[in-house]
C-alpha cells in the first residue's frame, strides 16, 4: 500500500515566462486557488497524508507561508529544494531520505486531474506492490505528448516521445506510482542530450523488466496540463465554469480533509481565520453549517 507522495513543484517555467520569473508556476492562480492546491488535492483524494513538496532553490519560504506543515489539511508536509531542474527522476534522488524503504506516488506540480471515478482509480493504484504504474489518458494530438502503447493486460509495450502517426493516443500523464526501486534506478540514469534525467528512461527500466503498467482515468475524467499559457488559462476557465455552475469547489483541500475525517469543524473555523474574508472562506463556512 502506497502511503507517501511527492509533488514536484520546481521547474523552469520557461513557457510561462515572464509570468514565472518572479514567482514559481505552482503558486500562480488557477481560478480561485494556487495551482499547487490541485495536485495536492489529488494525493489527498487518494488518501495519502505524508507528502514531500520539492521546490526550486530559494522558494521554500513562499510555499511554507501558504501550506505550512500541512496540519490545516490534516496531513504532514515536508519540503526539499532542487538546486537545478535536473529532470523528473531527480525527485527520487532528492526524496531518498523521505521515501526510505517505501513505495511512492509522484505527481507533477502543474498537472490537473478531475473526474467522477478519479478517487476510486487513485486508490486502486495505491495497491501497487512492485513495478511502476502510470496514469494514461487519451489526447487528440499524440504528436505533442509522451505516448504509451498498451496490451490487453494493461502492460505498457512501448513509450514514444511526441510520435508522428502514432496508433496509440494514450498520453502519459504526470501521475506515477513506483516501487522503491525507483530510487536506485534514478541514481543510475545518465543525463540526456538536454542534460536532464528523463522520466522516459526511468520508465523504460521498468518496461524492460515487464514491470510497467497503465491505469486509465477513463472517458469521464479530465487531465489538463497547465504548462503553456493557453493550457493554463483553459484549465483556469474549466475550474471557473464548473465551480460557478455547480457551487462545488474543485481542490478545496480543507473540504477533502474534512470528508476524510482528517480535520474537524474547529479546524475548518481556524482555516477561515487563516484565509480571512474571501469567497474560499465563505465556502468553508457553508461546509460546517
Ligand atoms: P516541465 O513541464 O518539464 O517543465 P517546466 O514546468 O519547468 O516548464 P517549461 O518546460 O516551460 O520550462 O515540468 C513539469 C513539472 O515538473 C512542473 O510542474 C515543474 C516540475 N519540474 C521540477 O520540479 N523539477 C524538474 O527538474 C523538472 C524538469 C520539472
Amino acid at each position: 500500500m502506497i502511503k507517501k507522495g511527492i509533488i514536484l513543484a520546481g521547474g523552469r517555467g520557461t513557457r510561462m515566462s515572464p509570468l514565472t520569473i518572479g514567482i514559481n508556476k505552482q503558486l500562480l492562480p488557477i481560478y480561485d486557488k494556487p495551482l499547487i492546491y490541485y495536485p495536492l488535492s489529488v494525493l489527498m483524494l487518494a488518501g495519502i497524508k505524508d507528502i514531500l513538496i520539492i521546490v526550486n532553490k530559494g522558494q521554500l519560504t513562499q510555499f511554507k507561508h501558504l501550506l505550512k506543515d500541512g496540519s490545516r489539511f490534516g496531513i504532514k508536509l515536508s519540503y526539499a529544494e532542487q538546486f537545478n531542474p535536473k529532470g523528473l527522476p531527480d525527485a527520487f534522488i532528492l526524496g531518498e531520505k523521505f521515501i526510505k524503504k517505501d513505495n511512492i506516488a509522484l505527481i507533477l506540480g502543474d498537472n490537473f486531474f478531475y473526474g467522477q471515478s478519479l478517487t476510486k482509480k487513485l486508490k486502486k493504484c495505491l495497491n501497487l506492490k512492485s513495478g511502476c504504474k502510470i496514469l494514461v489518458h487519451p489526447v487528440n494530438k499524440p504528436e505533442l505528448f509522451g505516448i504509451a502503447t498498451t496490451n490487453k493486460k494493461r502492460k505498457i509495450v512501448s513509450i514514444k516521445e511526441k510520435p508522428k502517426n502514432s496508433k496509440s493516443n494514450l498520453a502519459i500523464t504526470g501521475l506515477y506510482f513506483f516501487d522503491n526501486k525507483a530510487v536506485n534506478y534514478s541514481k543510475s540514469l545518465k543525463p540526456s542530450k538536454r542534460n536532464e534525467l528523463e522520466i522516459v528512461d526511468l520508465l523504460n527500466k521498468y518496461k524492460r523488466k515487464n514491470k510497467l503498467s497503465a491505469e486509465y482515468l477513463g472517458r469521464g475524467g479530465a487531465w489538463l496540463d497547465t504548462g503553456s499559457i493557453d493550457d493554463y488559462y483553459n484549465t483556469s476557465n474549466f475550474v471557473s465554469t464548473l465551480e460557478n455552475r455547480q457551487g462545488f469547489k474543485i481542490a478545496c483541500l480543507e473540504e477533502i480533509a474534512f470528508k476524510n475525517n482528517w480535520i474537524n469543524k474547529k479546524e475548518i473555523k481556524d482555516a477561515v481565520g487563516f484565509y480571512g474574508n474571501c469567497n474560499y472562506s465563505n465556502y468553508l463556512k457553508k461546509l460546517i453549517k
